[in-house]
């Protein structure tokens, strides 16, 4: 057998058959995709109807977030082409990921991200793998407007969500959860910044759905940060504002085909306020330990609002209360991106360290344990 040959080789050698790939299509991979799907139990537990609730982990992609899915293929098509450089616009996620593909093929890369909203660690990924970060004095939507103009006129790969061998690499995300599920869940809940990724798992969807490997598709839940909700509130955002820098979009580029998902699926896209987005970031840490960036929880937030407002008791009453003998509501999030991507964030919403002198008193002086009775194994 070759060496390797049954591991997990990365997305385009498991669904190649649904992918714009040939033979001899020089793959360029870091093994993304396959990521967990984690029951959620205690999400479950706060909905109040008979469900059974998965995150897909997204983060645990090799640069921590989804977008890895879209760059192995994007990175693959612009080696193949013969194109020598890559470039993006980022808030923070899609440069971590097309400098680290661009280091893996020997291509140069440039990013142009706003200036002073990118979380830290995503920086470090852009810096680390070599790319060439330039810091616009000015919004994710400037940055883009940039790309695309550079783009147009030179002879540079744009590896933005617009190009669509992106979509083609991100909707793998559908067919794995369909792989574990056996079917299509009954929601789809997802973060929605540039559009891109919605769009991709929708396409995953109707796939898997024609080609008569699922008997049915799910309503895609997208979410938008209250400060940044132009599909939501159906214009241009100009100065869009949120704690959750990945999706503080004001004018996302598959604007119409996130609305297309949304119609099509008889789905919903709608807002959640950084609160809501904070409390559900640190639910997902404190009850399920997930740890998932700011962006990635607007998905659970937007599930814990729809359930306050008994959106799910409306549309499954025969569930309510009925645990175990109604067949369960199944809800899928979309986790996008690791909780360590941001850390500053992560300690300003969290409890602080207590400091304390180095000794076993200043300890026990603060968090009551009971004595080891006597005999005892350690444990
Ligand atoms: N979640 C995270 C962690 C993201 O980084 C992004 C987008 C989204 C959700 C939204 O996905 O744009 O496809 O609707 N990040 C892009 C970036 C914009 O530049 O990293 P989308």
């Amino acid at each position: 057998m070759e060496l390797g040959s049954s591991c997990w080789s990365g997305i385009i050698a498991a669904y190649r058959e649904f992918l714009p790939v040939a033979e001899d299509t020089p793959v360029v991979t870091l093994n993304e995709g396959n990521t967990p799907l984690i029951p959620a139990p205690a999400l479950a537990r706060e909905l109040g109807i008979h469900a059974e609730v998965y995150l897909k982990f997204e983060g645990l992609n090799p640069t921590g977030s989804f977008k890895d899915r879209g760059m192995t293929m994007a990175v693959t098509k612009a080696l193949e082409e013969g194109s020598s450089a890559i470039m993006c616009a980022s808030t923070g996620n899609t440069s971590a990921s097309a400098a680290a593909y661009a280091a893996r093929a020997r291509m140069n890369c440039i990013v142009i991200i706003p200036d002073g909203n990118i979380a830290l660690g995503k920086l470090a990924q852009a810096l680390m793998h070599g790319a060439k970060v330039f810091a616009v004095q000015g919004n994710f939507d400037d940055a883009l407007r940039i790309v695309r103009e550079v783009t147009n006129s030179y002879r540079i790969t744009l590896v933005n969500s617009i190009n669509p061998y992106r979509i083609e690499g991100q909707k793998t995300g559908s067919f794995e959860i369909c792989d574990v599920l056996g079917d299509a869940p009954d929601y789809h809940f997802i973060p929605v910044g540039n559009a891109g990724n919605i769009t991709a798992y929708w396409k995953g969807y109707k796939e898997y759905y024609s080609c008569g490997r699922i008997k049915r598709l799910p309503k895609m839940m997208g979410f938008q940060a209250e400060g940044a909700a132009p599909i939501v509130r159906g214009h241009v955002v100009e100065k869009p504002e949120t704690l959750a820098t990945a999706i503080r979009i004001g004018n996302p580029a598959s604007w119409k085909l996130a609305e297309a998902a949304r119609d099509e699926s008889q789905g919903i896209i709608d807002m959640v306020s950084d609160e809501e987005i904070i409390a559900a970031y640190r639910f997902l840490a404190e009850q399920e330990g997930v740890f998932c960036e700011p962006a990635s929880a607007a998905s659970v937030a937007g599930l814990l609002k729809l359930a306050r407002q008994g959106f799910f008791a409306k549309a499954h009453p025969t569930t309510v209360g009925a645990h175990g003998t109604s067949s369960p509501v199944r809800i899928v999030c979309i986790l996008t991106g690791h909780g360590l991507k941001d850390p500053k964030n992560a300690i300003e919403y969290s409890s602080k360290p207590i400091s304390v002198p180095a000794t076993v008193e200043a300890i026990l002086e603060k968090v009551k344990l009971e004595p080891r009775s006597q005999g005892a194994l350690n444990s």
